[in-house]
């Protein structure tokens, strides 16, 4: 049984389908006419992958491994495994199927978006950020020395299988990245999306209750939030830039900390400190930052990083976003829960430096 069925710019979105049952079989529907290229990683390998790739017939030689984690989302990965395909026959007929987290799934999607000019591709997320961010919307690609995803396609997925058993082998800080996106959705959402949230808190944040209906839930709860704004935003103009809500300062905390802390930690940190940031704009009301940094704590986030930064370091270090336009940092800033501040000027807000500051040393000296 497939728990949610969505459709987004034409892809199937399912959500609850196990790997084991329903989710291969559509998987198989899907591929029927194609020819299977299986990407994945050497972690994501012998759990989930292999034992996919069997039950779909796909042979070994048929199955691209890339090593573990993000120092594989290169040119030239995409480079080998496209002409490891060249080097197997694979022909127009292919379809790409993207077993792993993220990186797997926006690695193997620009190989599919290019592979003799565009191939489908069928991405199977199986960590918790995957699932609610990476594979919805269409976007693909590759990091380079300037700087990460700066070169890349959109390319809509024919389809998405996220299969939230999966989750109960993930590291429970891969879990907590995840966490840090869903808070995100649920900030830019509403109070009630918040509210289930917290509720869910402790049994959310262990992957030992990964396959509970509490975790099917979450996933399409934010597979949705996601879906409905890359939505959205084709009318709208715009819209898609609320999730870029602490990522701001959560990208320019991730650089000084010279990427060697979790995603989803700076990107909570950021949201608790661009919550003050709007509050010191007279943007939100107080205690958004307080509420937001309690969120965090229930959730097992951290609220300031472990490692020892100073709020100008981090401030000089947002002018290097790649989301920067010219001089001027936007942040995505809410007003309230529920409400993104900014719907007249794209959602994006420059703040001052002074501000920026004030809040960073708020949270960075305390
Ligand atoms: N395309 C988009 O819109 C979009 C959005 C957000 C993030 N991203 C990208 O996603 C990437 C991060 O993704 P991620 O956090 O999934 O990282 P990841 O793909 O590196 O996975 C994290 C780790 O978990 C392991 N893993 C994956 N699934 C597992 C499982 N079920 N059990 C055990 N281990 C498992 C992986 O091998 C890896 O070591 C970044 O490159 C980021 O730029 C893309
Ligand atoms: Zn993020």
């Amino acid at each position: 049984v497939v728990a949610t069925e969505l459709t987004l710019h034409g892809s199937r979105l399912l959500i609850g389908a196990p790997l084991t049952g329903e989710g291969a079989a559509r998987i198989q529907d899907a591929a029927a006419r194609h020819r299977i290229a299986l990407v994945t990683d050497t972690n994501v390998l012998p759990l989930h992958a292999a034992p996919l790739a069997a039950r779909l017939g796909v042979p070994a030689e048929d199955t691209f491994t890339i090593p573990a984690g993000e120092a594989s989302k290169t040119r030239a990965e995409w480079a080998r495994i496209s002409d490891a395909m060249l080097a197997r026959a694979f022909g127009r007929d292919s379809v790409v199927l993207a077993v792993g987290g993220g990186v797997v799934g926006d690695l193997a999607g620009f190989v599919a978006a290019t592979f003799m000019r565009g191939v489908p591709v069928i991405q199977v997320p199986t960590t918790l950020l995957a699932m609610i961010d990476a594979a919805v919307g269409g976007k693909t690609g590759v990091d380079t020395p300037a700087g990460k995803n700066l070169v890349g396609a959109f390319h809509h997925p024919l389809m998405v299988v996220a299969d939230p058993t999966t989750l109960t082998t993930l590291a429970p800080t891969e879990l907590r990245n995840g966490l840090a996106e869903a808070l995100k959705h649920a900030l830019i959402t509403s109070e009630d999306e918040l509210a289930w949230l917290l509720a869910s808190a402790r049994e959310l944040s262990d992957p030992a209750h990964a396959a509970s209906p509490t975790m099917a839930e979450l996933v399409a709860r934010n597979v949705r939030i996601k879906a409905s704004v890359v939505e959205r935003d084709e009318r709208e103009g715009g819209l898609r830039k609320i999730l870029n809500a602490g990522h701001t300062i959560g990208h320019a905390i991730e650089s000084v900390a010279a990427f060697q802390a979790p995603h989803g930690e700076c990107v909570g940190i950021g949201l608790r400190i661009e919550a003050r940031i709007a509050e010191l704009a007279g943007i939100a009301g107080a205690g958004l930052a307080d509420r937001v940094g309690a969120a965090l704590s229930q959730l097992g986030l951290p609220n300031a990083p472990q490692q020892r930064m100073d709020a100008a370091t981090v401030l000089a270090a947002t002018r290097s976003d790649k989301k920067a336009r010219g001089a001027t940092v936007e942040y995505a800033l809410l007003e309230a829960v529920g409400r993104p501040a900014g719907a007249t000027r794209a959602f994006g807000t420059a703040v001052a430096d002074d501000l920026v500051l004030a809040a960073l040393a708020e949270a960075l000296d305390a």
